[in-house]
């Protein structure tokens, strides 16, 4: 821009020296050199020498002004933020994305987030932290729907079990649909370890092998939170996961997703997943790069929850087994993993390898910048600032990290949000949207986040009745200690106390 500015100043300047009013300064400087020294030509040289020193300082100033402002010194504006070009198209803001479970979703919703954030788009949020799961998703549980498409809301992302009409009730009709899977085998020892004292069907097992080994022995479909250890991907996408597999029926479910779903990400190839998304929906590299988030501690640490860690090492034949067991997610896997592999080969192989290489350059680069110990995880509890600890729930350690300290207010503000976990940052864009209702809801839900990092809690499905969510009518510490979610939304309670009632209530489903 200021380029085009100098230019233009410039041109303007030789112009006006150069024609006839400004013929009269060339005659004054011949006046007060006195009399007729050397030729008309060197005079003119004279004055262009003059504009184009001018023009130079005038340039200097500008640059020197840009150099000034902190702003242009934050890594988040250098040019490396933009990434290779993406041609002309114009970034997508009506976006849709189906977060399943246990797939590294949570790192995609931070982008989400992130990206809306920056940009102050409206996000279709949910009145608690998801959309009414496990139940199929109802416009109403969007905070602030006012009927059919009565508002513009551009991010749809948080956990629900996808039903398409109520979510065209809420996304405008160019919304760009996507999601991600994973290999049901990993998906399901990620499943294991996170819900086996919340799915009946794991709990009674003693580790993943056995479980595996007989799966109907354990699992009975009226129970609730089973879905969560039987084809959870299948689930997700709103269909029935109890269903008899067949080739029919799984095709029938694959044709409904392909309709609506523009990108099938894999998580086992996280980083070629992102650059796909990035040029399907036109978003700069910086959008895209992102720290695991969410990410489950591998060995125990000793300290804490006395529980041993679940166990979950397969023989080969056990996995096959699971794959049986989850045929319909199998199915999928393997459909969306080849969808993927062909959108590659349309791509281009080494210019995929060249923009997965720049963003992983550019992930080291940002957690350099933002991250104590150049991003290593590091447990909760060691994380003192607690809008940036991630929740922890069930017998399993979420890791996160730490700030690094001494950066500059704008470097800050986006570090903050590439580590902000989901619960957080679901409250950070709900006060933006609803500065309103905030207040008193959010000196209640610190208080909460504390609470529920210092106790052990399970999860509970969403109330049928009842519990309100927080900033509802309910007040005081009742719904302090009802009202907390999951880091993935779902309630929780207490193990000693309220899980009893909760196990009575709502045995079958
Ligand atoms: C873990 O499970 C596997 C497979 O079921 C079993 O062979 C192994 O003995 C178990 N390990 C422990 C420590 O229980
Ligand atoms: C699956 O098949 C079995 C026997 O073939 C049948 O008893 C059962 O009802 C079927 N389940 C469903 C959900 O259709
Ligand atoms: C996914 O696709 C890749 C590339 O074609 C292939 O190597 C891999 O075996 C596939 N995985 C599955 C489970 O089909
Ligand atoms: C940076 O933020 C702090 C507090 O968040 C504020 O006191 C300070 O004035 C800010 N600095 C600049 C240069 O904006
Ligand atoms: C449940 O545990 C908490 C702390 O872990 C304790 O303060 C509370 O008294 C316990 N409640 C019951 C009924 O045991």
């Amino acid at each position: 821009m200021y380029r085009i500015l100098c230019f233009l100043a410039f041109t303007v300047f030789i112009h006006s020296l150069l024609s006839s009013p400004s013929f009269l300064l060339y005659r004054m400087l011949r006046w007060l050199v006195c009399g007729r020294l050397g030729p008309v030509w060197m005079w003119k040289a004279l004055l262009l020498f003059l504009a184009i020193a001018f023009a130079g300082q005038l340039l200097g100033i500008i640059f020197n002004k840009s150099n000034v402002q902190p702003a242009a010194r934050s890594i988040f504006s250098s040019p490396d933020a933009q990434g290779p070009s993406l041609g002309s198209c114009q970034p997508h803001t009506h976006i849709m994305f189906l977060k399943t479970h246990k797939t590294a979703s949570s790192t995609v919703l931070n982008m989400l987030y992130r990206f809306g954030d920056e940009h102050n788009l409206r996000f279709a949020l949910p009145l608690g932290y998801q959309l009414g799961y496990p139940l199929p998703f109802n416009a109403h549980r969007v905070k602030g729907y006012r009927g059919p498409r009565a508002i513009e809301f551009h991010i749809m992302g948080n956990h629900m079990r996808f039903n398409k009409p109520e979510v065209e009730k809420v996304m405008p009709t160019d919304t760009f649909y996507f999601s991600i899977v994973r290999d049901p085998v990993a998906l399901a020892e990620s499943s294991f370890a996170y819900y086996k004292e919340v799915a009946p069907a794991f709990r009674k097992a003693k580790g993943l092998g056995e479980f595996a080994d007989d799966p109907k022995h354990f699992y009975d479909p009226r129970l609730r939170n089973n879905h969560y250890a039987r084809n959870l991907l299948w689930f997700d996408f709103g269909l029935d996961h109890n269903a008899n597999f067949s080739f029919a029926l799984a095709r029938i479910g694959e044709d409904m997703i392909r309709r609506t779903f523009k990108l099938i990400l894999v998580s086992e190839y996280f980083d070629q997943s992102m650059i796909l998304l990035r040029h399907a929906v036109c978003w700069p590299l910086d959008a895209v790069v992102s720290f695991s988030l969410n990410a489950r501690q591998q060995k125990p640490s000793g300290h804490a929850q006395a529980k041993m860690p679940p166990n979950l090492s397969l023989t080969e034949e056990q996995r096959e087994k699971l794959r049986q067991w989850n045929a319909f997610d199998w199915y999928l896997y393997k459909a969306f993993n080849k969808t993927f592999w062909e959108e590659i080969d349309k791509f281009g192989h080494t210019r995929m390898e060249k923009e997965v290489n720049l963003l992983r350059m550019r992930r080291e680069d940002l957690a350099r910048v933002c991250l104590r110990d150049g991003g290593k995880p590091v447990e909760a509890h060691r994380i003192r600032d607690k809008n940036i600890r991630p929740f922890q729930s069930g017998l399993v350690k979420i890791l996160g990290y730490e700030l690094q300290s001494g950066l500059d207010n704008v470097t800050r503000i986006s570090c903050v949000r590439m580590i902000r976990p989901e619960i957080q940052y679901k409250d950070v864009l709900d006060s933006k949207q609803f500065p309103q209702a905030h207040g008193l809801q959010a000196q209640q839900q610190s208080q909460r986040l504390m609470v529920a990092v210092g106790g052990t809690f399970l999860k509970q499905d969403p109330p049928r009745k009842g519990i309100k969510e927080m900033g509802g009518d309910g007040v005081g510490g009742k719904t302090l200690e009802e009202g907390i979610k999951d880091w993935d939304g779902s309630h929780l309670i207490r193990t000693n106390q309220t899980l009893v009632r909760g196990n009575e209530k709502g045995r079958l489903r």
